[in-house]
Formats: structure tokens, sequence, C-alpha cells
């Protein structure tokens, strides 16, 4: 499941993370933090200390407190997101993420199940830098408005197209679901979604509702691990 979450932050917190990513030099290579294969790929920058500096846990709790995040992926552990910057041409061309990595705070091994990409910058402030992602049904270009989340599932093949002109900064990082199975979940987030809906019209059938809700709940227990 491709699926795109408007409005993770708000304009106002984007320029702050923008601001203080911006404000001092703590840029190095992104290939140092890729795999062998993907590191022959991969022309850009990350920012060193996301979570020294807390801007990893800022984004962490926005998207853990995002309903529409945690019906999407029913994390069960996110690893740190950390923070990418493309320009003067940078891209990181077609590669799979790792399955494994590790999170450096439980100091641990987690499977990556979902990518997700949060843009930091408006599509109209730079040229290029869309991200590429191989579906069943074709490749998908993305480019979001800053503050806004794409998902997709870790197994796809992808790719970020180079920066011709301005910057692109963004955050990434890696959710292991508590469903690995990519149809089920996305069969759950369905399911979710349409209660939501159902629950915030005027007139509801309060017992069917409720039944519902009820087989949400009892698919998830069967699914969760
Ligand atoms: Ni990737």
């Amino acid at each position: 499941m491709l699926l795109c979450i408007p409005n993770v932050l708000t304009a106002n917190e984007v320029a702050k993370l923008v601001e203080q990513l911006q404000s001092a030099d703590c840029w190095e290579e992104g290939r140092r933090t890729a795999g062998a294969v993907a590191a022959q790929v991969k022309h850009n920058r990350q920012w060193m200390d996301g979570v020294q500096t807390g801007l990893s846990d800022f984004v962490l709790n926005k998207v853990q407190n995002n309903p529409e995040f945690i019906s999407a992926t029913l994390p069960k552990t996110i690893l740190p997101p950390k923070f990418n910057a493309y320009t003067g041409g940078e891209h990181y061309g077609l590669h799979v993420d790792s399955a494994l990595m590790h999170h450096p705070v439980l100091n641990e091994s987690m499977r990556c199940d979902i990518s997700a990409t949060l843009f930091l910058c408006n599509p109209e402030s730079y040229e290029g830098g869309e991200l590429q992602i191989e579906t069943p049904f074709g490749a998908q270009s993305i480019k979001l408005e800053a503050g806004s989340l794409v998902l997709y599932p870790s197994s796809s093949l992808h790719q970020v197209t180079p920066v011709t002109q301005g910057q692109r900064l963004a955050s990434f990082f890696w959710i292991q679901s508590r469903v690995q199975d990519e149809s089920v979940r996305a069969s759950l987030y369905d399911l979710d979604q349409t209660i939501q809906v159902l629950r915030s019209l005027p007139t509801v059938p309060q017992e069917e509702c409720l039944r519902l809700t009820g087989v949400y709940h009892n698919l998830l227990r069967r699914w969760v691990a």
C-alpha cells in the first residue's frame, strides 16, 4: 500500500525544523549509512545527529500521535527518523531498503516493513527530487507539500531523481509493523478508515457500528504479532 498523509506537521513546525537543520554544519555523506549495493547509487547528504538534537524525537512524537499513521502502519517499532538533503544534482538511484536495520536506542535489529518519507520543502521550491516508487500498477512519482508524509512497502524498488535546482530536505524512517502481511494490513486500514467515516456521520446505526468495530479488533487480534 502506498499512502500519502497530508499535514503531519504544521507550516510552523516545518519552518522550525528546517531552521534547525540549516543552522549547523552537521551533514555527512549519505552513503555512509547505506548497504553495500545501495551505497553505489546513493548521492546525497544526511544530518548526523538527529537523535542527540531531539529532532528525531520531534518527528517521532508527531507521527505517533497521528491516527491515520497508526491505523496504516500498526507500528511495533519505529527507527528514529533521520534527515537528508539533496541539492546540485544529488540523487539516489534505484534501490531497495534493507530488510533488517539496527535500532540505535533499543540496540537490536528490527525488520523494516514500511518506509516513510516526510517532505520538508514545498515542491515548487526545487526542481526534480521526485520519489519514484515501483508498484504493481507501475511507477508512482511522489513529491508532496512540506509537512506531508508518504508510506510505502520497504520491499519496493524506489529512487529519488536528481535535484537540479533548489534544495530538497526530508525526514525518512522505517517501521516494523505488528502485522507483517502487507495485504492484511491494507485491509485492516481500509476497514478502520471506513468505520471512522461511519462513526462521524450524523445518524449512525449504533449497534451495527459497534459490531463492525468488534470485527476490526477481532481481525487485529487474529493477525497481530
Ligand atoms: Ni530507500
